[in-house]
């Protein structure tokens, strides 16, 4: 169901008592802000994420898991593990596994499938490099990357896929995408969703926008109208700034 969204990837940030302390603090300050806030500490963390949001009205992903169910498989983790302990919401396919891992359009695709056989709900990312973008071939990358990773899906399971279009180019180097361009690659993917899969999914899914968004650009880029929100990096990690990004709606 389309919804906003402002989702913080802490990325490998925080310690244990960092976490709660960083929290705490979110939980203090939080309102009522007029959108979903979902917060993605590292693996060692989530749990006490878990205790610590209890009621509050925040939810907690995991930023990876292993397709397996279990297994030889050396420091992964397995999606029975993250939902057993209240975390049914996954980041697959960041730019950052996507270079660093050697993770692929298929690999990310078991991972769906992984995910969808757990119902839980995957924020799935994908974004063109700045070289693709300076020979005009962006929009062709993320349509492979949408169709290679996704568009095996049933039309039943876009219930549960959340979206997150993050130019590689704009992830933590300040370089934001214009509100404009952001716009015009969730209207491409929005349009392209409604060709394979009919605008009654097209229409529902979330599509968040990743890459710098601070307190000072967010209300600009929410307010293009195929942008449902963000998925925030470095501006996630400090309570007073993710804040005025989820107030930014
Ligand atoms: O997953 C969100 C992240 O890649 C964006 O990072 O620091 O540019 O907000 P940042």
């Amino acid at each position: 169901m389309r919804k906003n969204i402002v989702a913080g990837n802490w990325k490998m940030h925080k310690t244990n008592s960092e976490t709660v302390a960083l929290l705490q603090e979110i939980i203090t300050k939080n309102g009522t802000p007029n959108c979903e806030v979902i917060v993605a500490p590292t693996f060692i963390n989530l749990k006490t994420a878990v205790d610590t949001v209890v009621g509050k009205n925040i939810t907690v992903a995991a930023q990876n898991m292993h397709q397996a169910e279990g297994g030889a498989f050396t420091g992964e983790i397995a999606a029975n593990m993250l939902t057993d302990i209240g975390v049914n919401t996954i980041i697959l396919g960041h730019s950052e596994r996507r270079a660093y891992f050697h993770e692929t359009d298929a690999l990310l695709a078991s991972k769906v499938d992984t995910a969808m056989k757990h119902e839980m709900r995957v924020i799935f990312c994908f974004g063109e490099e700045l070289k693709d973008r300076q020979i005009d071939n962006h929009f062709n990358i993320v349509e492979y990357q949408l169709r290679d990773g996704l568009f095996h899906l049933e039309k039943k399971d876009w219930k549960n896929i959340v979206l997150a279009y993050e130019p590689v180019w704009a992830i933590g180097t300040g370089e934001t995408a214009s509100p404009e361009q952001a716009q015009e690659m969730h209207k491409f993917i929005r349009d392209l969703i409604a060709k394979v899969y009919g605008h009654d999914v097209a229409d529902e899914v979330t599509i968040l926008y990743g890459g710098s968004v601070k307190p000072d650009n967010a209300k600009e880029i929410f307010s293009k109208p195929d942008v449902d929100g963000g998925l925030i990096g470095g501006a996630s990690l400090k309570a007073d700034d993710f804040l005025a990004i989820v107030n930014a709606f």
